[in-house]
């Protein structure tokens, strides 16, 4: 079984390998970060309270994002498997996951961690083209979709995210590091990280991290 984190630094790719590993392994992708910006396109209470927070850059609070992953984690979908993108992203996070994780029997057994340089990481930032749609990750530079502007997978009309700007950048990477790159350590003593280096072509990853979660699975 495969209970997957998947962790980097904004714009490391783990919206775009998220997509083919929930595919081909059939376990859900849950991602913090699109679960959010949906309650925010539905103008509900939630989307309203995080709104600022997301668009500026900074952290949701580790309560409030701790609940709602419980709540997904114990879905019936999540018992053969899951694939978490963006959560955890803090100590107390990890450690929360940790604690609900053996009480609902969803304990994290793989982390696959993205890394690569600021410099491309900003690049990339600046250069993606999402789709509101279906959250499919595309590049005007690297990862062009087939027609200009329209999203491969659903036909829906590409947007730049409003966070994607270089202010909000630079507070998303600072609290990178501040925050969520010492989960490395974390889950280094637990015995479950792999790192991977996502500088490299897309295509390539996908191989070496393919032969990772056929050992493991
Ligand atoms: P979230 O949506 O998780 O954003 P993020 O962590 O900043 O990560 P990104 O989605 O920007 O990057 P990515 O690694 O997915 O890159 P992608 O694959 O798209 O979170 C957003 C916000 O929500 C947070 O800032 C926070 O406010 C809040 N939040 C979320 N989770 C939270 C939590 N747990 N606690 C508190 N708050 C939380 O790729 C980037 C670009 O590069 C794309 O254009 C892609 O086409 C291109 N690309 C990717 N790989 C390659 C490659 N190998 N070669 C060439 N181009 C590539
Ligand atoms: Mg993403």
């Amino acid at each position: 079984m495969l209970n997957i984190v998947l962790m980097g630094p904004p714009g490391a790719g783990k919206g775009t390998h998220a997509m083919w590993m929930a595919k081909d392994y059939a376990i859900p992708h849950i991602s913090t970060g699109d679960m959010f910006r949906e309650a925010m396109a539905s103008g509900s209470e939630l989307g309203n309270q995080i709104k600022d927070i997301i668009n500026s850059g900074g952290l949701v609070s580790d309560d409030l994002t701790c609940a709602l992953v419980k709540e997904r984690l114990s879905r019936k979908d999540c018992e053969n498997g899951y694939l978490l993108d963006g959560f955890p992203r803090t100590p107390a996070q990890a450690e929360a996951l940790k604690t609900f994780g053996k009480e609902i029997n969803r304990e994290v057994n793989l982390v696959i961690n993205i890394g690569a340089p600021d410099e491309l990481l900003i690049q990339r930032i600046a250069g993606r083209r999402v789709c509101p749609k279906c959250g499919a990750s595309f590049n005007v530079n690297t990862m062009k979709p087939k027609v200009e502007g329209i999203c491969d997978v659903c036909g829906a009309e590409l947007i730049q995210r409003k966070d994607d700007n270089e202010e909000s950048f630079k507070v998303r990477l600072t609290n990178y590091y501040k925050s969520t790159a010492p989960l490395m350590e974390f889950y280094k003593n637990e015995g479950v990280l792999n790192d991977f280096d996502g500088s490299i072509e897309a295509t390539d990853l996908k191989k070496v991290i393919t032969d990772c979660l056929e050992a493991h699975k």
